[in-house]
């Protein structure tokens, strides 16, 4: 069995002036980003670059009717494209190294074979998604009703860069459900049956930062993540490289249609989630993975390993607060229609679960975060 993929080339800078000199920026470059993050780093440099800024062609998390506008707007002819922005602006762009990707539910479907077309940069803005690692792009089929990942090998990039002044604007409520989202990759690759000793490597280490930051935050206020930021970019990609190389489970399998229907950002979904999917697993076994990361979560909150998951969840209450489902609106009905939904369209993620989670158990979960 393989134990570990490592892509793509990765680089670290101090400032955006010297990754757009590092990579020659401009002419022939397809820049995807956001104004509001484009603008302040890269908007004196003046690059010459074509630039499409992902707002203008929808609003929330990425969309395959996103996609399409943008393509609809492009004139083509790029020898690079380049995404500066969060797991959004990411997961579009991605597909845009493709060489053809409309249209987007046919990719999806597995009617155009995902073939790269040209190269790919990729620098997060936030700290959770972990997609500059990764070899998927996860978007929200319209038509669908549910978010479905696409897994190529087309999808890597080239080049992820890690340029930690980007995150100074990054407001709190993103850090803080993105931060939760790269912990949600570390924990659930952690246990799943494709861990390896080198995706926990990652996966575990990633964990030790995250709790290190959130326990500063619980300490010293939202503004205690500042100096911390690199901390958690860091933490984030290695967290991509696990669940990369490991898979995510049940957590994200079951927070796509929950994000989907009542319009939840990703890492809140999951955070909603979180707690009940290991509740679930712990009450049908707790060996080998899972003591593992109990005694390593026990270890970084200076607690028993029984206490472990209930001090993370206090811990976590104190960097967001944790909605119930029913505050979304979801009731009795749409947990069962969930349930069905996940077992119909998420095979993918639940055959990494850590213990079997069926049609009836995912339900009893749901319902019992209502
Ligand atoms: N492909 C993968 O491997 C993978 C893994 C996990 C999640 N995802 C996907 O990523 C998406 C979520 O990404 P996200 O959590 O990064 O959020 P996001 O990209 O949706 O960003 C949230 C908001 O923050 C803004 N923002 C981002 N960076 C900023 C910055 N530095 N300063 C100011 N504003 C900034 C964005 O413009 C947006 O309005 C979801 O669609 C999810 O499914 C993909
Ligand atoms: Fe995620």
């Amino acid at each position: 069995m393989r134990q570990l993929l490592l892509r793509p080339e990765l680089h670290r800078f101090a400032s955006c002036a010297e990754f757009a000199e590092a990579f020659r920026l401009g002419e022939g470059d397809l820049v995807i980003t956001n104004r509001y993050i484009y603008e302040p780093g890269f908007g004196a440099l003046g690059l010459g670059a074509e630039l499409v800024f992902q707002e203008d062609y929808g609003s929330g998390e990425p969309s395959d009717e996103m996609a399409q506008a943008i393509h609809a707007a492009l004139k083509g002819g790029h020898r690079r494209v380049v995404a500066i922005g969060g797991g959004t602006v990411i997961d579009i762009a991605k597909l845009f190294a493709l060489e053809r990707l409309t249209p987007v539910l046919d990719l999806f479907d597995g009617k155009i074979e995902p073939r790269k077309g040209r190269e790919l940069v990729i620098v997060p803005t936030t700290c959770g998604t972990g997609s500059e690692a990764t070899n998927l792009s996860i978007i929200e089929l319209k038509s669908r009703g549910t978010k479905l990942g696409l897994a190529a090998e087309a999808l890597y990039a080239d080049h992820a860069v890690l340029v930690p002044e980007l995150l100074e604007g990054l407001p709190y409520p993103v850090f803080a459900t993105s931060s939760i989202d790269a912990l949600i990759h570390a924990v659930e690759s952690s246990v799943s049956p494709r861990a390896t000793a080198y995706t926990k490597l990652f996966g575990h280490r990633a964990i030790e930062l995250i709790v290190a930051g959130y326990r500063a935050i619980a300490r010293g206020g939202p503004e205690a993540r500042k100096p911390l930021h690199e901390d958690f970019l860091v933490a984030s990609d290695y967290a991509g490289i696990a669940f990369g190389n490991a898979g995510c489970g049940a957590v994200h399998a079951m927070s796509y249609p929950l994000g989907a229907r009542f319009h939840v950002a990703h890492g809140e979904a999951n955070y909603a989630l979180f707690a009940g999917v290991f509740r679930g697993y712990r009450e049908i076994a707790r060996d080998g993975a899972m003591a593992e990361l109990e005694a390593l979560l026990a270890s970084c909150l200076g607690c028993g390993r029984d206490r472990a998951f209930d001090e993370l969840e206090a811990l976590l209450s104190r960097v967001l607060r944790r909605r119930r489902l029913a505050e979304y609106g979801a009731t009795g009905a749409t947990c069962a229609e969930f349930a069905e939904l996940v077992a119909r369209t998420q095979g993918r993620l639940m055959a990494n679960n850590y213990a079997g989670l069926d049609e009836a158990r995912v339900r009893k979960i749901y319902e019992s975060l209502l």
